[in-house]
């Protein structure tokens, strides 16, 4: 293990991959920005595998002997038989917390999430590889869609290898159970009586179709409020479910994967999280990404701010730790029930609504997390 000379009270650190919603959003018609039909043929190209990855690295290799394989432009319906496959693997693998290369390890020391997009998520992982003190974060991947592709690119991860001759990075995989993948045809997938996403009042009435419309008097889109759910799941998953983090009382960093960190992005989750109950005691969350057109590293690499949380901020690469998660999940029902399919936004309305103080949060003036994806 490198020596960091980081106490072990303090290494914070995970990071949230979240490996799944491509595939199921590239197989539908595309979104307003989506960069697939925007980019048509080129974004192939973008697959290509990145220098900064020797080849002789197990992941850029399997990226490369994928290379060829991915489709991105199709997901394949699956038939009954295949869900019930993937539904075995996903059932066999939730008891199962296999920590890959633990035993070259000691115990974990933090956490990661994972999603799908296989060329954003080479980014994110190249850039995690060039990460100081990558080594003593746990990886956790969230999946809502079940790939072998994915799951064994994940498996080949040993990028701290590219930094020294002896790291491992301790990485593991979850799985979403309720995913559309899974339940095309019965929830959340759209089930048989549904309504329509447009259906008018009058028609819903008569045809008695099933559902509620929303606030734009929409009837729900699965595609989309599977997000909401799955950050809700794998948040219960990860801080009172994972057994190996039973212990972990420190911070957990969400990320996604069409985002990219910084190589000081831990060191400065850390100088951050020893700075809190000094610099901002009313904070329980740090926020190290933003969405700012320009910033000046120059001036502003060492600058802090202190606000108030507000979703469209600072959704992105956000860290809280278990005291704070026990104040949301006691509010789960604000969450659940409020009527947007936005996990950030309905946990602002958790904030707002019924925390007996609103979320606030240390952010960078110069981020260490950025968002790479189109939308
Ligand atoms: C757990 O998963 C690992 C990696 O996928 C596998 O090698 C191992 O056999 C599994 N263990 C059990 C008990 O299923
Ligand atoms: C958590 O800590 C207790 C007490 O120190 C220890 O016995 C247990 O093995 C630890 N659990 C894990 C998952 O590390
Ligand atoms: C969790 O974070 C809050 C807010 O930063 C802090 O007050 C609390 O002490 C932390 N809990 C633990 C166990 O570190």
């Amino acid at each position: 293990m490198r020596g960091g000379g980081w106490p072990r009270a303090v290494r914070v650190a995970g990071v949230v991959v979240l490996l799944c919603v491509a595939w199921l959003q590239l197989a539908l018609p595309p979104l307003p920005h989506d960069p697939q039909s925007a980019l048509g043929g080129a974004a192939r190209e973008a697959l290509e595998a990145d220098p900064a990855l020797g080849l002789r690295n197990p992941t850029a290799k399997f990226l490369h002997s994928r290379l060829d394989g991915v489709r991105l432009s199709s997901a394949p319906e699956l038939s009954a038989e295949q869900i019930r496959e993937i539904q075995e693997q996903i059932q066999r693998r939730s008891g199962n917390e296999t920590v890959l290369n633990e035993e070259l390890f000691g115990p974990v020391q933090a956490d990661t999430i994972v999603h799908n997009r296989l060329e954003y998520l080479r980014h994110l992982i190249v850039s995690l590889a060039q990460a100081r003190d990558i080594d003593a974060a746990l990886l956790i991947f969230s999946h809502d869609y079940y790939d072998e592709d994915i799951n064994q690119l994940i498996t080949t991860i040993d990028f701290c290898k590219l930094i020294t001759t002896n790291d491992f990075c301790k990485v593991m995989q979850i799985f979403y159970p309720h995913s559309l993948q899974t339940h095309p045809h019965s929830f959340p997938g759209e089930s048989p009586g549904d309504c329509p996403r447009d259906t008018k009042p009058e028609e819903a009435a008569r045809t008695k179709c099933v559902g509620t419309p929303d606030l734009y008097k929409h009837y729900r889109e699965p595609r989309f409020t599977q997000t909401k759910h799955h950050w809700w799941w794998k948040a219960n998953k990860i801080f009172d479910d994972v057994w190996v983090l039973k212990n972990h009382s420190g911070l957990v960093l969400f990320l996604e994967e069409d985002h990219f960190v910084a190589e000081d992005f831990l060191h400065m989750l850390r100088l951050l999280s020893v700075a809190v109950p000094r610099a901002c005691a009313k904070c329980s969350l740090i926020t190290l990404g933003n969405y700012l057109k320009t910033y000046n590293f120059h001036t502003d690499a060492r600058k802090v701010e202190v606000t108030q949380w507000v979703s469209s901020k600072h959704n992105m690469g956000f860290a809280f730790n278990h005291t704070i998660w026990q104040q949301l999940k006691a509010c789960h029902e604000r969450f659940c029930n409020h009527d947007d399919y936005n996990w950030d936004w309905s946990l602002l309305h958790v904030s707002n609504t019924c925390l007996s103080q609103k979320l606030h949060t240390l952010v960078l003036r110069a981020p260490r997390v950025f968002h790479i994806g189109e939308w």
